[in-house]
């Protein structure tokens, strides 16, 4: 020990040191000085006030002060790991997609599985949607999926995607429920909203009580396009088909479960990871043609639908494999920021308006997240390519321009002149004729909301079929206002009518006369 020239830990209160060994390195400030001692705040006296001038305490109080950023609007609770995809069947002729060029390679990927409604601390096994997305680290940019477990959307229109999510979440005065099936707020919106109804059929089904992440599908849901070298453009419809297949629990070990270790999905694929028993996906395809779209009485740019694979098959492409947990939790799981709109040459979008509207949702909602424009510098957004623009400066800036040039056209030369276009290799739209008069309106295309929801329930074994009418009774008998569970049950008569008798009986309910058909489609006209 030195002389008492030092402020040292005086007295019986200081003997907590874990002393640095030779092997650990050494504990340091945020600015790199070494800290001598970590237990205690620097006072004036034994018992006197802590002072002002202790930057280790103010640092690492302050440090501590900010740690945490806003949970996900929506999707907040979720799991995620590294892997990577492998191509098994070149799409070479039908996108200049890079991904799908060579059989044999692979892509490293990053997968974050989630739950929409609860918090970020909400139990693995409620009832709900589950998110399914995926980054792809393409050579030509970062490829998200942000898919779901269920083919199919609640809505047809972004605009109608915050009444949705507030309807689900807890009820604004009380803050409950947690469950977003269980309360007058979601069913009054459902029930209000016919289109949901295809929904409706699947969340109420054992697919919303999945085993694992390793037993759950997933789906793009929206249509999208792919691109070849020419321009020349085929639909596409995206599915992940687990290797292990699909597996639910049923809702009476959902409820236990959750009592017991609310982390229940989230330590299976660690644990599964972790002993080398790597998750699978299948990555299949649906491709059509503008002539097979206008096939069908519904629209392929409607989310509430699906192109049956029985009339469609879906063609097996590559392969999706997770092999590798998160260092960290909050680096790679929570900063990770999908985006529908992250799409590289030769994948583009359709029309199907709620992916233009997510298109925009997710950028904006992750600068408030992220809390700076500069969150693709984050390694998990990074992408694995070379990148190069003259985007400079914003909160955290760790990649600026270098040189000179932070703009172009620049006659500064390659040397220093900075990146340049490339018309060959670069992303181009695809070239769709749009013309016609600026509208609010939903086409007629739209308005056929039971067909699906009636086949998927006819497609379903008896004993899912009764578990989709037990799980609608035990979430309408949560719903205090009668009205609304009529109003519910009358759209379940256009479905199917024993489902609805069921129903109704189980609500101890007179059966109500059938929903009218679908909601008069809301136009504003062209001036004639
Ligand atoms: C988050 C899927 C519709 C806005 C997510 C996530 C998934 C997802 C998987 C979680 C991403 C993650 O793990 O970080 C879907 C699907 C939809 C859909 C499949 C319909 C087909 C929408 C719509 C909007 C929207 C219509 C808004 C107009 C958001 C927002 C987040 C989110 C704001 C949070 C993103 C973040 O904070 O990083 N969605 N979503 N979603 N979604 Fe959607």
């Amino acid at each position: 020990k030195t002389a008492r020239s030092f402020a040292e830990p005086q007295g019986e209160g200081g003997e907590t040191h874990q002393a640095s060994e030779s092997s650990a390195p050494t504990l340091t400030t945020a600015q790199g000085a070494p800290v001598a001692d970590d237990q205690n705040s620097l006072k004036q006296g034994a018992r006197g006030p802590t002072l002002l001038e202790d930057f280790h305490l103010r640092e690492k109080i302050f440090h501590f002060d900010h740690e945490r950023i806003p949970e996900r609007v929506v999707h907040a609770r979720g799991y995620g790991a590294h892997g990577f995809f492998e191509l098994t069947d070149s799409l070479a002729d039908i996108t200049r997609a890079d991904i799908f060029q060579r059989v044999g390679e692979r892509t490293p990927a990053f997968v974050r599985f989630s739950t929409v409604a609860g918090s970020k601390g909400s139990a693995d096994l409620a009832r709900d949607v589950r998110g399914f997305a995926v980054k792809l680290y393409t050579q030509e940019g970062n490829w998200d999926i942000v898919g779901n477990n269920i083919p199919v959307f609640f809505i047809q229109d972004a605009i109608k995607f915050p009444d949705l999510v507030h309807a689900a979440k807890p009820e604004p005065d009380r803050a409950f429920p947690q469950a977003q099936t269980a309360h007058d707020n979601f069913w009054d919106f459902i029930s209000l909203t016919p289109e949901s109804m295809h929904m409706i059929m699947w969340i109420m089904s054992d697919r919303t009580i999945p085993r694992s992440f390793r037993t759950m599908e997933g789906f793009g849901v929206h249509t999208f396009r792919l691109l070849d070298a020419e321009g020349r453009s085929t639909f596409v419809k995206f599915h992940w088909k687990p290797k292990l297949g699909l597996q639910s629990v049923v809702w009476n070990e959902a409820v236990k479960i959750n009592g017991a270790d609310p982390d229940f999905h989230r330590r299976d694929l660690w644990d599964a990871i972790n002993a080398g028993d790597f998750p699978e996906w299948e990555l299949g395809v649906q491709l059509f043609d503008d002539e097979f779209a206008n096939s069908f009485d519904f629209d392929v740019l409607d989310a509430t639908k699906i192109i049956p694979e029985e009339i469609l098959p879906v063609r097996v492409v590559g392969r999706l494999v997770l092999d590798r947990v998160v260092d960290n939790f909050f680096a790679e799981t929570e900063q990770v920021a999908f985006c529908t709109q992250n799409v590289p040459p030769g994948i583009d979008f359709s029309n199907d308006p709620l992916l233009q509207g997510r298109n925009f949702s997710y950028l904006d909602t992750q600068l408030k997240r992220l809390g700076s424009p500069n969150f693709t510098h984050i390694p998990i957004n990074a992408a694995k390519c070379p990148v190069a623009n003259f985007q400079q400066d914003g909160h955290m800036a760790i990649h600026n321009p270098v040189g000179r040039a932070n703009y172009e056209p620049n006659s500064w030369g390659t040397e220093i002149g900075g990146p340049r276009e490339d018309p060959v290799r670069g992303f181009r739209s695809f070239a769709e004729v749009a013309e016609g008069p600026k509208l609010r309106i939903r086409p007629e295309s739209f308005a056929d909301h039971y067909s699906q929801a009636r086949q998927f329930f006819v497609s379903q074994t008896p004993i899912e079929q009764k578990h989709i009418g037990d799980a609608l009774v035990f979430e309408l008998s949560k719903v205090e206002h009668v009205d609304i569970r009529a109003r519910l049950v009358s759209h379940l008569i256009n479905i199917d009518p024993v489902l609805a008798r069921t129903v109704a009986d189980g609500l101890a309910l007179d059966l109500p006369e059938p929903a009218v058909a679908a909601r008069p489609t809301i136009q504003d006209l062209p001036p004639s």
